[in-house]
């Protein structure tokens, strides 16, 4: 098989009932699980596109939601396109009333990931008519469905964030864009408005843009597995969110913070971290990618704007530089040039958020929200194709033969 890109495969389909042999690739690394026509990554030479457009041109002329249209349907929206998708999306915001008393629901400190997990999965209950299972009739409410997921999925993590903080609830004010809306139900108090600035605002809508998707990764391929089993677009999307908590995937950015942090309480200047990195007891979190071999077009994007904010907002520069000095020395290093280990799209994204104001439980829910786009194209792009089947891969089992039960008191 041959792509539009020219990227190779060996067709293997049949190979089992023709040879009695299946193939087996842990990790999936050698492993197309499926044709897709959404974003384009050649980790060789950075290369990042969505629907053929280059990441770069997307961060600098268009923004989160015109992004997430093309992501969704394969072209940049028209004029009206764009205002019948915005509009969906920023007039919906709020959630059921019903659905606040949920969050009553959940233990403090309970974390912001499972309450998405839960809360995303939960709206299906909300509109039945949009998760049947049935896939004609999902596919028939998907335009609605997908921008309520879009728009709500900012109430659940606001209030998420809101009821473990002991905050009062703040409602979506209409008027306002999608990033801003999210940052006031986030920070506004009834007696105290958030308002916050154009370069923050900008700041998180080229975060989100830059997560909306990314191929086949670990959360995409679990919204495509749940899919291919006819689960609807809610449950789909829920399953993301676990496959993303992790901290190999989405948790990373997260754990980068946590990392520059405790390499600044030690006073280390980060050549002892990279020491403990090389004797393989720990690892550069932020660094390394699948894919990425060379380097990750998303982090020097991010890069760049990181350094940008911090001049506007203050603050963190110390934990900027750490990652800087921990970039550069790393760099250069063999153990990491070797291994082709770069940093990628979470090493500076945590700092992003974090002189966004955004609280470090909440960086994976803001790559959620960011991917929600991404799993959300692919669920359709599986649903819609009628060859698409039941994700069902095989396994070399390593286990006992048969044997005899052995009763309770044989046994030693
Ligand atoms: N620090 C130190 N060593 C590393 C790192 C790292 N961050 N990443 C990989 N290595 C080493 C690894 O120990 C192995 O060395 P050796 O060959 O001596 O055993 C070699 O590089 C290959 O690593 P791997 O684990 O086989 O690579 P992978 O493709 O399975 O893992 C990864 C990719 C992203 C999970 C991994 O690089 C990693 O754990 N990075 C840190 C976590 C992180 O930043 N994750 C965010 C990924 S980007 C956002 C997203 O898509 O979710």
């Amino acid at each position: 098989m041959e792509g539009t890109e020219n990227e190779r495969a060996l067709d293997v389909r049949s190979l089992r009932a023709e040879s009695g042999y299946i193939t087996f690739d842990e990790g999936f690394g050698n492993t197309g699980s499926c044709s897709s026509s959404i974003t384009f990554v050649d980790g060789e030479n950075g290369i990042l596109r969505y629907r053929g457009y280059p990441i770069d041109q997307l961060a600098k002329e268009s923004n989160f939601l015109e992004s997430a249209y093309l992501v969704i349907y394969g072209e940049l929206p028209t004029e009206g396109e764009l205002a019948v998708f915005e509009d969906n999306i920023l007039g919906q915001t709020n959630l059921h009333v019903a659905m606040g008393r949920h969050f009553e629901g959940f233990p403090q400190n309970a974390h912001p990931m499972a309450i998405l997990s839960a809360l995303l999965n939960s709206l299906g209950c909300y509109y039945p008519e949009m998760a049947s299972n049935n896939r004609q009739q999902d596919l028939a409410h998907f335009d609605v469905a997908s921008t309520l997921l879009i728009s709500k999925v900012r109430a659940i993590a606001a209030m998420s964030y809101r009821a473990d903080a002991g905050l009062p609830f703040t409602f979506a004010k209409h008027g306002l864009g999608y990033c801003e809306n999210f940052l006031h139900m986030m920070f506004s108090d009834p007696y105290d408005p958030y308002e916050p600035k154009r370069e923050v605002i900008d700041a998180l809508d080229l975060f989100l843009l830059l997560h909306a998707d990314h191929e086949q990764n670990c959360s995409t391929s679990t919204v495509r597995m749940v899919a291919s089993g006819g689960a609807n677009l809610f449950a789909s999307v829920a399953a993301g969110v676990g496959a993303l908590w992790g901290p190999l995937h989405g948790g990373a950015n997260m754990a980068v913070i946590e990392m520059l942090e405790k390499i600044r309480a030690t006073g280390d200047d980060g050549s002892r971290f990279l020491e403990d990195v090389k004797s393989g007891n720990r690892r550069l979190m932020g660094f390394g990618h699948r894919v990425y071999k060379n380097f990750d077009p998303r982090a020097q994007i991010l890069g760049a704007a990181a350094d940008k904010l911090l001049d506007v907002t203050g603050g963190g520069d110390e934990l900027l530089d750490i990652a800087r000095r921990l970039a550069d020395v790393a760099l250069k290093d063999d153990y990491f040039i070797e291994r082709k280990l770069y940093p990628n799209v979470d090493f500076y994204s945590g700092i992003i958020l974090k002189a966004i104001g955004i609280p470090l439980a909440m960086y994976t829910v803001m790559f959620a929200i960011g991917r929600l786009p991404g799993w959300i194209a692919n669920w359709k792009e599986l649903a819609e194709n009628p060859e698409s089947r039941i994700h069902r891969p095989r396994q070399i089992f390593t286990g006992e033969t048969a044997r005899d039960f052995v009763p309770m008191e044989r046994r030693a």
